[in-house]
């Protein structure tokens, strides 16, 4: 049971970074990059991720949200009706609801937030306003996950 509680851990850890590192990457590296470039150098860049990103992060993502289940119930603590109502399981409701949100997030201001950067050639004057709220709605929500995560280790 330890080896498969270590497994189970380790494994949506290591979910949980791909997930995290993509959502970081994206929104502090990749989308200020191409909105450096004038659109006709940025769009055929940005059609190849927008290929290769969604599968890697549908992939992660189901892992993380699997695995935090599992790990938090069979081979957690939430084993009976009346651990429904520890903090451990709010902790881990709220990070379930956080990533949800994020996820419906990024599906619905993801595509818009790319349309709106270029106007023809030219970065439209707001683009890189908009890149940093988004920026900053994501990271802030990870964070939030990230304290669930951490609070549940310790027992919060
Ligand atoms: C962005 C999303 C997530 C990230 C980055 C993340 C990251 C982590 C990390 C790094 C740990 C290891 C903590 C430690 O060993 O000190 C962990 C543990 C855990 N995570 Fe997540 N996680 C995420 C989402 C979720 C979700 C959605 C759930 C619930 C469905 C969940 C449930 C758990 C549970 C139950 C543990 C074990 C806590 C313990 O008792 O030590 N995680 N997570």
């Amino acid at each position: 049971m330890v080896t498969l509680t270590f497994l189970a851990h380790w494994l949506h850890v290591a979910a949980a970074l791909v997930w995290m590192g993509v959502q970081v990457s994206v929104a502090l590296l990749i989308f200020p990059a191409l909105a450096t470039r004038p659109g006709s150098d940025a769009r055929p860049l940005l059609g190849a991720l927008a290929a290769r990103i969604p599968r890697l992060m549908q992939v992660s993502g189901l892992l993380v949200i699997i695995l935090g289940l599992v790990r938090g119930t069979v081979l957690g603590p939430i084993r009976t009706w009346s651990a429904l109502g520890s903090r451990y399981a709010l902790l881990m409701g709220l990070s379930l609801v956080l990533m949800f949100a994020l996820i419906g997030y990024g599906q619905r201001t993801g595509p818009t937030l790319m349309a709106a950067i270029w106007d023809g050639e030219a970065v439209r004057p707001g683009a890189h306003a908009a890149m940093r709220r988004h920026a900053v709605v994501v990271l802030a929500t990870l964070a939030l996950i990230t304290g669930c995560m951490v609070a549940m280790r310790f027992g919060v």
